[in-house]
């Protein structure tokens, strides 16, 4: 299965910074990251589900100040870091799009194959 590794797992601690990369995703390059919540870790596109723009002003820095939510910097809708479901602000309900990653033998990796729009 084509796997891309993303970063070493001790590169993400818990609700700390997330790791920025790029990948292609409906025929173009697109921004993403990924984190650690709760042990496991997880990976989305960098857009908003509000309004296309990137999640984070501090670049890496996704948490709010509780370190529960990912938060958008524009206008503060916040998701659950573990399923990317908005579930306040302006456009709750709405989701953040995840991307296939996962952790072995102290590695990160982006599952490419799953990747549908690459
Ligand atoms: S652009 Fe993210 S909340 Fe409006």
């Amino acid at each position: 299965m084509p796997e891309r590794v993303l970063c070493q797992s001790q590169d993400l601690l818990e609700r700390g910074m997330a790791r920025c990369f790029t990948l292609q995703w409906d025929g173009r390059e697109r921004n993403a990251f990924v984190l650690r919540y709760d042990g496991g870790v997880y990976a989305y596109l960098n857009e908003c589900a509000h309004i296309p723009v990137e999640l984070d002003f501090n670049p890496g820095d996704f948490f709010d100040y509780s370190r529960r939510w990912l938060v958008c910097s524009t206008h503060g809708a916040y998701y659950a870091p573990d399923t990317g479901l908005c579930l306040g602000g302006p456009c709750p309900g709405r989701k953040l799009v995840s991307l296939p990653v996962r952790e072995y033998a102290n590695q990160v990796c982006l599952i490419e194959e799953k990747t549908q729009n690459e």
